[in-house]
């Protein structure tokens, strides 16, 4: 009886749809009146142009993929320039539910001495892109950002603006934004095998079915408000996905690759004093990433460092630690220690998955306070 209960709740909260919130999310609907200009990929916008499903300001572009600017699935882009602004409003679910959003950015041009940021907001929170590393094979790159909680079929604003940088000379390259797709993951319910919420890194920013770049995930030092659900994000990790990668459990991994004291962190609250085993999988993405990685792995007052060994070929090994839960929240965190990156310069590093707490004396430990009170409060009543 209580597994059925439990997957009925499960599915229940999880509720998972993509794709349809926005209108034109690729921009491949071309603008309305657009002069097109057979010598250039960029063609400045004005008054009299409209792009379907969106609304812009400043100066703005349609950009053409071709030979000086490359874009996922070729195709068209939008570039933000001087005070550049796109804004599209779309309907939330009757659910509360959180909205993530992954978009493509691009470096809108060449020899760049300095790149503008791109300021993306949602209703609860805002983020701020730049291109300032390469972590892929590709010259553009995806990232993940959470927009906020929305529902009762509520209209959400998301906004992507440039901002300009203070060397405003004209070697600046503005940002070209492509490929949009937005995700609902509504609230996670602990399972019967986990104490962790999101343990497998199942919830996260959607892939790009296409690309075999993963999703750049910058710092988010709120779990609340991270793209990764639960997990504070701190420098930038890569989003993996087991089509394009490999991922020792599941659908999706986290790759650590922004260097030395870049990882993964949430806070768990636990039974003061009880006894606890974190089990985990560290491993390499299969892409090509080569050496000893360290990885420090806390478990409330336990820390502990890691080798992994790669030989970029992909790789996944078991390893846990046991620890007692203190009086405050446990933090469970993964750090990298190394800088790594392959032959052709792409930064990389360890890949984490599968992190799974358990109470040492069973799982059931955990939860019995609360029924035990419920239980009591049950029998007062009646009483
Ligand atoms: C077309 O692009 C070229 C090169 O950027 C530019 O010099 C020219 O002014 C553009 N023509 C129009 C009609 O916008
Ligand atoms: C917009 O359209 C109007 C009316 O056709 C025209 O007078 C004006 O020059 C156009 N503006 C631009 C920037 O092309
Ligand atoms: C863009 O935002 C403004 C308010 O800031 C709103 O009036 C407009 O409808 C939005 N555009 C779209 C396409 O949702
Ligand atoms: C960028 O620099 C390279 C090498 O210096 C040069 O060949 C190319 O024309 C430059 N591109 C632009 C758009 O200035
Ligand atoms: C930018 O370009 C314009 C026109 O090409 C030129 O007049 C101006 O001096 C340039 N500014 C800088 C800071 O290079
Ligand atoms: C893990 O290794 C790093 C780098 O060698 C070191 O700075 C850190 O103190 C180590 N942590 C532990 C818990 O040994
Ligand atoms: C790495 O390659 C060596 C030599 O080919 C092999 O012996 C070793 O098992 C490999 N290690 C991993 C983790 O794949």
């Amino acid at each position: 009886m209580q597994p059925q209960i439990f997957s009925f709740l499960f599915l229940f909260f999880i509720g998972f749809a993509s794709a349809g919130y926005l209108q034109n999310p690729d921009f491949e609907s071309q603008p309305k009146s657009l002069t097109e200009n057979t010598s250039s990929p960029f063609v400045a916008l004005n008054e009299n142009n409209t792009i379907p499903g969106w609304t812009f300001q400043g100066t703005v572009q349609y950009v053409t993929a071709g030979q000086t600017i490359a874009l996922p699935d070729n195709g068209h882009a939008i570039q933000l320039g001087q005070d550049g602004k796109i804004n599209q409003t779309f309907t939330a679910d009757a659910d509360y539910t959180n909205y993530i959003l992954t978009f493509t950015l691009a470096p809108g041009g060449q020899n760049c001495s300095a790149n503008a940021d791109v300021l993306v907001s949602g209703p609860d929170s805002q983020g701020i892109f730049s291109f300032k590393q390469h972590y892929g094979k590709e010259a553009w790159q995806s990232y993940g950002q959470h927009l906020g909680l929305g529902g009762q079929q509520e209209p959400i604003n998301l906004v992507i603006e440039s901002r300009g940088v203070e060397s405003d000379d004209n070697s600046t390259c503005w940002p070209v934004i492509d490929s949009l797709l937005i995700k609902t993951v509504g609230t996670l319910v602990q399972g019967k095998d986990n104490l962790l919420l999101n343990g497998g890194f199942e919830f996260g920013p959607e892939f790009l079915s296409k690309s075999t770049e993963g999703i750049l995930l910058d710092s988010a030092l709120s779990p609340v408000l991270s793209p990764l659900r639960q997990w504070a994000v701190i420098g930038t990790i890569k989003y993996i996905d087991s089509n394009h990668f490999f991922v020792p459990h599941g659908n999706a991994a986290v790759e650590i690759v922004s260097g030395v004291s870049a990882g993964i962190q949430t806070d768990v609250t636990l039974t003061t004093g009880s006894a606890y085993s974190l089990e985990f999988t560290l491993g390499d993405a299969n892409n090509a990433c080569e050496g000893d990685f360290i990885v420090e792995v806390r478990a409330g007052s336990v820390v502990q460092n890691f080798t992994v060994q790669s030989n970029g070929t992909g790789s996944a090994q078991k390893s846990s630690m046991k620890f007692e839960a203190g009086s405050r929240a446990t933090r469970i965190s993964f750090f990298s220690y190394t800088s790594s990156q392959t032959k052709d310069g792409t930064f990389c590093g360890p890949v984490v998955d599968e992190v799974v707490l358990l109470s040492s004396n069973g799982l059931r430990l955990a939860i019995k306070p609360n029924i035990l009170i419920s239980l009591l409060f049950l029998i007062l009543i009646f009483w």
